[in-house]
């Protein structure tokens, strides 16, 4: 089977395809076919050896697709062979075939797309634990997301809109500002033009819970449009510059700062993540939420697939397809 191979730590470019042999099966494993893999902005830093979580080469990076079911290992009895499914592999996506564990192997329904079950997992479980269970965020409330057409963001414009708030999206251009709208977004700002906090005020007063997984500048302008009692969820950096917190506005506004590392939740706390992938899943089956892809690329197109998304030109999910579907 082909596979994706970072074979030493370095940018996208380094990457290569190779034919590499089938891995062996073992018990509580599945053995699948790839159909698709969602990439996601983590996969930049994991080949270059600057995520937390690190991986010696030689690899396959990829922590999330969808395929099917084609063999199972001792002990698997939620799966049978031929079910269609997303899997929550962590590494190893960017292939043909991956041996997986089978509890975070989840079935779908036949008529979901694969393209878009691709980049499901990672995406919208991230969106909806931060929002759901980590900040609580109510009906009516003010969501402000930055970054709110990158992968991760504009599901949370989705999810914040499905659950009653009013959502104001942050994004680099008109062009993404659009894409957010189409997602439920109510207002939209311009960072590269205007200033968060400004905006902020002038369209809601404040908001009650700011989703970041951008970080740097626009995390400061956010954190002084808290609105008293607000809840502001660290996921990420993609801005390169990690937040750092004036604990003074923490108190002044007895606001609260939280991280929410969804993948976190696989090791300490399975039960929430199984829930909340259950209520999702659902969710999709039902057409209530259109994973949105701008890019699909080949196998083979991996580096390249990797940098649109480094040069903050993707919205939504980027997604490689294996020609195996
Ligand atoms: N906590 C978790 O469990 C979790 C889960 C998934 C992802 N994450 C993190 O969330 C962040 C986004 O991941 P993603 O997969 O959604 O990425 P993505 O699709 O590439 O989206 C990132 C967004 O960040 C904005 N951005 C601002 N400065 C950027 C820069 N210098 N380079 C790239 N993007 C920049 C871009 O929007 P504009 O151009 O509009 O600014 C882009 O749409 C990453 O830091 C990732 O590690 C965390």
């Amino acid at each position: 089977m082909r596979a994706v191979l970072c074979k030493e730590l370095g940018g996208p470019e380094t990457l290569v395809v190779e034919d590499v042999p089938s891995p062996p099966l073992g018990a509580g494993q599945v053995r699948m076919d790839i159909h698709a893999a969602g990439l996601n902005f983590a996969d930049s830093l994991v080949i270059q050896g600057k995520y937390q979580e690190r991986q010696e080469p030689p690899f396959t990076p990829g922590m999330e697709i969808s395929g099917v079911v084609t063999e199972i290992g001792d002990g698997v009895d939620h799966l049978a062979v031929g079910n269609k499914a997303i899997a929550m592999c962590g590494v190893g996506g960017y292939a043909e075939e991956i041996v997986t564990d089978a509890d975070w192997v989840l079935p779908v329904p036949d008529h979901v797309d694969m393209v878009q079950a691709a980049g499901f997992p990672v995406a919208y479980g991230t969106s909806h634990l931060a929002l759901e269970h980590r900040a609580h965020l109510k009906e009516g409330e003010v969501l402000l997301v930055l970054g709110a057409s990158g992968g991760v963001g504009l599901t949370a414009v989705e999810i914040g809109k499905a659950m009653g708030a009013t959502v104001i999206a942050a994004a680099s251009s008109p062009e993404k500002l659009d894409v957010a709208r189409q997602y439920g977004a109510d207002y939209g700002i311009d960072y590269t033009k205007e200033d968060i906090r400004d905006r902020v005020k002038e369209l809601t007063g404040g908001a009650d819970v700011v989703y970041d997984p951008v970080g740097g500048d626009a995390f400061q302008q956010a954190l002084r449009s808290i609105n008293w009692e607000g809840r502001i969820i660290i996921i990420g950096f993609a801005s390169g510059t990690i937040q750092q917190v004036p604990s003074n506005y923490i108190l002044l506004k007895n606001c609260s700062v939280m991280g929410a590392l969804w993948g976190a939740y696989r090791r300490r706390d399975p039960a929430t993540m199984r829930k909340s992938m259950d209520t999702l899943i659902q969710w999709f089956a039902d057409g209530k939420l259109k994973p949105h892809s701008s890019h699909q690329l080949p196998l083979e197109k991996a580096g390249e697939a990797l940098q649109l998304l480094i040069d903050r030109k993707s919205t939504g999910k980027v997604v490689l397809t294996t020609g195996r579907g």
